[in-house]
């Protein structure tokens, strides 16, 4: 490759960190406390008050992901800290209880059940085309970070909850990030093993947003008793049952775990989707090959389901900004039983990090580790490589049960926006800084200029073809709604 794109990375610590630059480090972003050593090495391991160890090597993943998944449940502390929200969902619970609602919920998230929903998702990105459009002409630049959460929010409502309850949107959305910041902050110091004696900035904590957010799941689930809508995900769950035992959800049940979905999928889809315009932005020739691509696809109407197999350099863009830039960048599991990982002795209540920001970047495992190149995410090559060398979605039984629906929404979404508009940074490049999430600091802030045609080979004016906001019609293929 000649010109390497390096787009933002987090600094890395050079030399061991005390208890007190750990937690100021964490605090500031989490991914700072990682040592520059667990790019470089297979795992690396030490004490602070418990053993820990970070493992970066794709067998020793499979062995604690897959192949002895039972001896190595989710952290006991972040299981605490999300219990309050999202129950013993899906996300948070382990063994049989686990088993049975993983069981339950598998075939609500089938292919064709994902396809019925696609259509909600072309309008969602059409709404969020207009909505760019309109800050850009506001403020003459956009913030492509705000913009994603609102799209995918937009998409939770109308295909988790049909949109048709009386839900106040803006309330839940500000509920669920205050809910994923305080609790991000409470618990990576737990995770990381830091003292009981370190303060917690337990005050943030907002149990209010957590008692919002649940009484309005309840209500929504109590109004759709004996009112099937059919299609939704909520109706889709109601109905959910264990193949094995006929079991299906209480109410309880079903509300921890549409909360489950909307804290564990918008806002992961909405960063997946601003750090690939980021990237878009900084490297103009990806991007216009994946405009090329949608306009190929689907040419001036929006993109739907049956153009995602046209899409395959977009998908490509989206692995690749999943792998720079993992939203879940950092998982965490406890030993149970005495094993050996990379060689090396764990005893049960060994604390195990999963730095999946480090084994994206590893420099054993990827050529210009660093470097933004979407052609290495071709299928090809992606089958050429180690099952556990790129895990964005976590992997074995408890991989994310939402990964086909987020990567069918990012790729409609983002498709959309490029047959449309041009992408160009128009302020500083944002900090990678996790809190539960690895989020843009500074916002994504873009440029977002109408795209030039070409008609007959001159360049003619742009058309803007959004709900209600077609601007102007330059090409007899353009079709305004
Ligand atoms: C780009 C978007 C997304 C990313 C990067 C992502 C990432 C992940 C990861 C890494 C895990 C595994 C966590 C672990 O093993 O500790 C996970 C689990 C999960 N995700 Fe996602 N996710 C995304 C979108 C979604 C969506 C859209 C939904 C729901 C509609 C969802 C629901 C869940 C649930 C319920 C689990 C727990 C599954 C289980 O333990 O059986 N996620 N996700």
């Amino acid at each position: 490759m000649s010109d390497l794109i390096i787009p933002a990375k987090v600094p890395v610590a050079t030399k061991p960190l005390s208890i007190s630059e750990t937690v100021r480090k964490a605090r500031h972003n989490v991914l700072e406390i990682l040592p520059g050593l667990i790019f470089r090495q297979p795992m690396i391991s030490g004490v602070m008050v418990k053993r820990w160890h970070m493992v970066a090597q794709p067998d020793a993943l499979e062995a604690v992901l897959k192949d002895r998944v039972d001896d190595y449940p989710k952290s006991p502390v972040t299981k605490r800290l999300l219990k309050p929200a999202i129950g013993e969902s899906l996300f948070n619970a382990d063994g049989a209880y686990w088993r049975w609602q993983r069981r339950a919920a598998a075939p609500v998230f089938q292919h064709r059940h994902l396809m019925a929903l696609a259509p909600l998702m072309t309008e969602a990105a059409e709404r969020s085309a207009a909505r760019m459009a309109d800050e850009m002409e506001q403020r003459g630049q956009v913030e492509a970070y705000e913009q994603m959460v609102a799209a995918t929010f937009d998409v939770i409502c109308d295909v988790a909850l049909s949109g048709r309850e009386t839900l106040d949107r803006n309330a839940v959305s500000k509920s669920v990030n205050d809910y994923i910041e305080t609790v991000g902050k409470v618990s990576l110091l737990d995770v990381i093993g830091v003292p009981t004696w370190v303060p917690r900035p337990a005050t943030l904590f907002k149990r209010r947003h957590v008692a919002d957010m649940r009484s309005m799941m309840d209500r929504v689930i109590a109004d759709r008793r004996g009112k099937p809508i059919g299609s939704d995900l909520l109706d889709l769950m109601k109905d959910a049952t264990d193949p094995e035992t006929g079991r299906q959800m209480t109410a309880d049940e079903l509300r921890d775990n549409m909360l489950a979905f909307i804290v564990a999928g918008h806002e992961t889809t909405a960063l997946a989707l601003s750090w690939s315009i980021h990237l878009l932005s900084l490297d103009q020739s990806a991007q216009d090959k994946a405009r090329d691509e949608a306009r190929a696809a689907f040419g001036d109407g929006p993109a739907e389901a049956s153009h995602l197999g046209d899409l395959a350099f977009t998908g490509q863009v989206i692995d690749e900004a999943l792998r720079l830039y993992p939203p879940a960048a950092f998982l965490a599991r406890i030993a149970l039983k005495a094993d050996r990982l990379c060689g090396r002795p764990i005893i049960p209540g060994d604390i195990l990090m999963l730095p999946i920001y480090a084994l994206h970047r590893h420099q054993l495992l990827w050529e210009n580790p660093d470097a933004f190149d979407p052609s290495r995410m071709t299928t090809e090559t992606q089958r050429a490589r180690h099952r556990y060398q790129f895990l964005p979605f976590g992997a074995g039984p408890r991989i994310c049960i939402g990964m086909g629906f987020a990567q069918m929404e990012a790729k409609l979404i983002l498709a959309t926006l490029l047959a449309r508009f041009r992408f160009r940074p128009a302020g500083p490049e944002p900090e990678p800084a996790m809190n539960l999430t690895l989020r843009p600091r500074g916002g994504v802030r873009v440029t977002v200029e109408p795209i030039t045609l070409e008609v007959d080979g001159r360049r003619e004016g742009s058309t803007v073809p959004v709900l209600g906001y077609a601007v102007e019609q330059t090409a007899s293929s353009w079709r305004l709604r």
